[in-house]
């Protein structure tokens, strides 16, 4: 089998003490690649050498909306500078996030440096990872305003069916992870459904979001093969055939 994990945050400090371990088991359940996303600069960079460090890591860096309002617009020049790696397929993760943000400027912050960091993109010719949380409308707006002509993936997908077939009409694909599995998990196994699999990404968020059955445990990239198997199971197709197409997906999305 050949997966890939195309989310998650192996820079964080949940994996400080065994992360050689954590990509092995990765390769021996057949995640042969695995991309990791910054937040904030700091982490931006982590990921950049980490990804220098194993084969078969990627990076994408950018600035998380939870952390819009410490960006500084000098911090556009070295994301630049870090997107010059080769490493680095994407930007992100980028986005919205209402969860956590109440406030009305921050909000909007959010939405400005959400923006900045697309015309980032468009510069560098890579494609986007969108982070949106409760903020679907003002997600989905943005992307046909200022998104054109760029790619991308909703991670960690919590929309409606709706919301997805607009990002799909977008070119955007959809990035499923540990909820699809759980046992209260209603609308998302609908939309897996019935999106197009030419649309569908597969990824873990690791160390977060951990799937059935290590639910509520410390998340990795061997775990998305549960992911797989549980989109299998729901659109009645082999894993093997999951496998080979959200794989052909991430290789189209990231150049990989
Ligand atoms: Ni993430």
């Amino acid at each position: 089998m050949n997966l890939v994990d195309t989310h998650c945050h192996l820079d964080d400090e949940k994996f400080s003490e065994d992360l050689a371990e954590v990509v092995n088991r990765a390769r021996e359940s057949g995640v042969n690649r695995i991309i990791n996303f910054g937040d904030r600069l700091a982490t931006s960079n982590r990921v950049v050498e980490i990804a220098r460090e194993f084969d078969g890591l990627f990076a994408g860096v950018g600035i998380h909306p939870e952390e819009a309002f410490q960006m500084q617009k000098s911090d556009d020049e070295r994301i630049i500078q870090l997107a010059e790696d080769s490493h680095v397929v994407a930007i992100g993760e980028i986005g919205l996030d209402y969860y956590w943000e109440k406030d009305s400027d921050r909000r909007k912050l959010q939405r400005e440096i959400f923006i900045r960091q697309i015309d980032l993109a468009r510069q560098l010719h890579l494609p986007i990872c969108v982070h949106d949380r409760e903020a679907h409308g003002d997600t989905i707006e943005i992307l046909k305003r200022e998104a054109h002509g760029i790619r991308g993936v909703l991670h960690c997908f919590s929309g409606s069916l709706e919301i997805a077939m607009e990002a799909i009409k977008l070119g955007f694909f959809i990035g499923v992870d540990g909820p699809i599995t759980f046992k209260n998990s209603k609308k998302l196994p609908e939309i897996v459904r019935e999106i197009p699999r030419d649309f569908l990404l597969i990824e873990t968020d690791s160390p977060y979001m951990s799937p059935t059955p290590n639910r509520g445990k410390r998340n990795e990239p061997a775990f998305v093969k549960f992911v797989a198997e549980k989109i299998a199971e729901i659109r009645g197709e082999s894993l093997d055939e999951v496998a080979r197409y959200t794989t052909r997906n991430a290789e189209d999305l990231y150049s990989i």
